[in-house]
């Protein structure tokens, strides 16, 4: 018969559920573009979603979803102009079509942000859709990008 001490809490039942339900998603070198300053802002980025995954499995003291959430757009924007501002300076020809993209996930962040704010957010939906947005981006859209830098 178990002891009380080989016991598992239901808090710690609680915490390996939520670690096999959302599976941390970690960076490969895959996603590597090969532009040095854009390489080392999706690493960022990636880390910047993966507080998401923190907080539903460990949670963070006296931090709120919606803070993290907002941390995620504003180093989009930063991440995103920046990028944005390397093609014009290479006058890369898929510039526009890619700003739409950037575009398209600023704004959902925006719907997912009012949703946090009424607390209808899932945040195992919120985590799922950044990382395959992430993943799609950086392997086809970026690429694309980086393939053109590395032309030059
Ligand atoms: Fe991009």
């Amino acid at each position: 018969m178990l002891t009380t001490s080989y016991r598992l809490s239901i808090t710690d039942h609680d915490v390996i559920y939520k670690a096999m339900m959302l599976q941390r998603f970690d960076w490969k070198d895959k996603y590597l573009i090969k532009v040095d300053e854009v390489d080392f802002q999706h690493q960022y980025f990636l880390s910047e979603i993966n507080k998401i995954n923190i907080f539903y499995t460990e949670g963070y003291r006296n931090v709120k979803i919606s803070d993290i959430l907002q941390e995620i757009i504003n180093y989009a924007v930063f991440h995103f102009k920046s990028e944005e501002n390397l093609m014009i300076e290479h006058e890369y020809p898929g510039l526009e079509l890619h700003k739409k993209e950037h575009e398209d996930l600023y704004n959902k962040l925006l719907v997912h942000s009012v949703n946090i704010d009424g607390q209808e957010e899932n945040l195992e939906d919120l985590y799922e859709f950044l990382v395959d947005w992430f993943v799609e981006h950086t392997t086809k859209e970026d690429q694309e990008f980086g393939k053109f830098y590395n032309l030059l």
